[in-house]
């Protein structure tokens, strides 16, 4: 994300990822496919530079980041986004959209595609 100068104000990575269904909460994996492994979307280094937070560019730029996460499943399946928190603040504003902890790592947090679509909807 960048202003109409080219500034860098903000930026994330997304990458197909494989997560273990035994790893998920289990509210989550009753509604999923009974695989081991299952496709997931890995979203990292999600930031906003320190003189543009709190301007609800995070928030922003995390739709977006789920937004491309979605359509993308049209043509590569995915069950979910999965974001690593570096530190508690990280994860407060995970859980904040929805993103539900790990139950073995609260810093690994995982959003269903399913509540993505309807979101978007
Ligand atoms: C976390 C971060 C991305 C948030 O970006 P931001 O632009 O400051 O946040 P926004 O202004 O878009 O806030 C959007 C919403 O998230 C909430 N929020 C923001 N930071 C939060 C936090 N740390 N904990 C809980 N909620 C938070 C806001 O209150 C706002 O809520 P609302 O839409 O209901 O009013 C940003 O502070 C940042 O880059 N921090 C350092 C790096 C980091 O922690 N990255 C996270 C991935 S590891």
């Amino acid at each position: 994300m960048t202003d109409c100068d080219g500034v860098i104000l903000g930026y994330y990575t997304l990458s197909a990822y494989a997560v273990k269904a035994a790893e998920l909460p289990a509210a989550i994996t009753k509604k999923l496919p009974r695989y081991p492994l299952l496709p997931a979307t890995m979203l990292g280094r999600l930031a906003i530079g320190r003189d543009h937070q709190g301007k609800k560019l995070g928030g922003l730029l995390l739709m977006d980041a789920l937004y491309r996460s979605w359509r993308n499943t049209s043509e590569v399946a995915s069950v979910g986004v999965i974001a690593e928190a570096y530190d508690e603040s990280a994860q407060a504003f995970y859980e904040h959209h929805e993103f539900v902890p790990f139950a073995d790592n609260p810093r690994k947090l995982f959003l269903a595609m399913k509540t993505i679509e309807k979101a978007l909807a």
